[in-house]
């Protein structure tokens, strides 16, 4: 496996996992460790290394970040098994099984709408923006179940420095990527797709709304929203929108997938708060994924130090 700085990688780097997993199976079996560098290299070759299935970048020299949560992090296990991501099926376990040959080679995010500098980002150019911090964040599901995961990526507040917001932009608007043909278990979904969300402009730029590229220090797994994602930890975790390639800003409030398909339940703001029940989920308490007594749940999901002056005034009952 590479082991870059993160300010060196480049996805063409990448090595994608299965290829050094049987590499390594490979050179265990024939015990012959001098051979290393000519055998991986022509394994590499004979494995037809495509881009697409989980291709995992091993990030290092990650800065630590001072929004971390010292909570127990969950597993690499199960976080990468117990996921919602409707593309790709709509049980937990789907993601996981679905999304292996999801192909992110390629990738461009589209930064556009209401700014000065409109851009069209590879991953490349993604990875430069800022230096890669690893954020432990807790993550906790309107479904009343919760994880910490050490994320990695930046601030999303240096991409909208980036492209200079005008001031019509009020909101941000997201996309994420949907193609039927990669992602056929989302005719059963029973959601509209693309999959969109959107934040307010001073939402998205709160030091802890979170462009995420991996986790566990390495890129993200397909299953996770590879290869970049928002990580919005005060809002319940649909806000979390995945495999992002469009982020516009814009003067009008953007629809959101989970409001568009049952508005009664799901909120443009969907901040978590243990005060307002969701008609099918109380949100007062929660499951920390793993264990088996369930915990209150935090206002803001604890984030409520540098968050809550965003909605001085504002009744969160209404506003859910
Ligand atoms: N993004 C897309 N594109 N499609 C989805 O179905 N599900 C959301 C969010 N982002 C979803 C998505 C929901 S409901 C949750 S709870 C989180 O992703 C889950 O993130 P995780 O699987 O990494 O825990």
């Amino acid at each position: 496996m590479l082991i870059r700085k993160a300010t060196d990688l480049t996805y063409a780097d990448v090595t994608p996992k299965p290829v050094y997993l049987n590499r390594r199976k490979f050179l265990q079996a024939m015990s012959i460790a001098s051979a290393t560098a000519v055998l991986s290299r022509r394994l590499y070759e004979f494995a037809a290394p495509s881009q697409t299935a989980l291709a995992a970048t091993k990030f290092s020299g990650l800065i630590k970040s001072p929004f971390s949560t010292t909570e127990k992090e969950n597993s690499f296990e199960n976080v990468t098994h117990y996921n919602n991501f409707y593309e790709f099926g709509t049980d937990k376990s789907d993601p996981a099984k679905n999304a292996q040959n999801f192909n992110i080679s390629n990738w461009v995010v589209s930064v556009e709408g209401d700014v000065a500098k409109p851009r069209k980002l590879s991953m490349d150019e993604i990875l430069k923006i800022a230096p890669l911090e690893e954020r432990i964040y807790r993550h906790r599901c309107v479904e009343a179940w919760s994880i910490v995961v050490p994320w990695i990526g930046f601030s999303f507040s240096n991409l909208v420095k980036l492209v200079e917001p005008t001031p019509k932009a009020q909101f941000v608007a997201f996309q994420s990527y949907y193609d039927p043909r990669q992602m056929p278990q989302g005719r059963w979904a029973g959601i509209a797709f693309p999959y969109v969300e959107g934040l307010r402009l001073d939402e998205a730029m709160s030091p802890l709304t979170f462009l995420c590229v991996g986790m566990y220090e390495e890129s993200l797994p397909n299953q996770d929203g590879a290869p970049v994602r928002m990580v919005i930890p005060w809002k319940y975790g649909f806000k979390s929108i995945k495999s992002l390639v469009k982020i516009k800003f814009q003067s009008k409030m953007p629809p959101t997938t989970w409001n568009i398909a049952n508005p009664q339940e799901y909120g443009f703001y969907s901040n978590v708060n243990p005060n307002v029940p969701n008609p099918r989920y109380s949100q007062a308490r929660e499951r920390r994924l793993g264990e088996f007594f369930m915990r209150n749940t935090l206002m803001f999901n604890g984030y409520g130090d540098q968050v809550a002056s965003l909605y001085n005034g504002m009744d969160l009952k209404k506003y859910y």
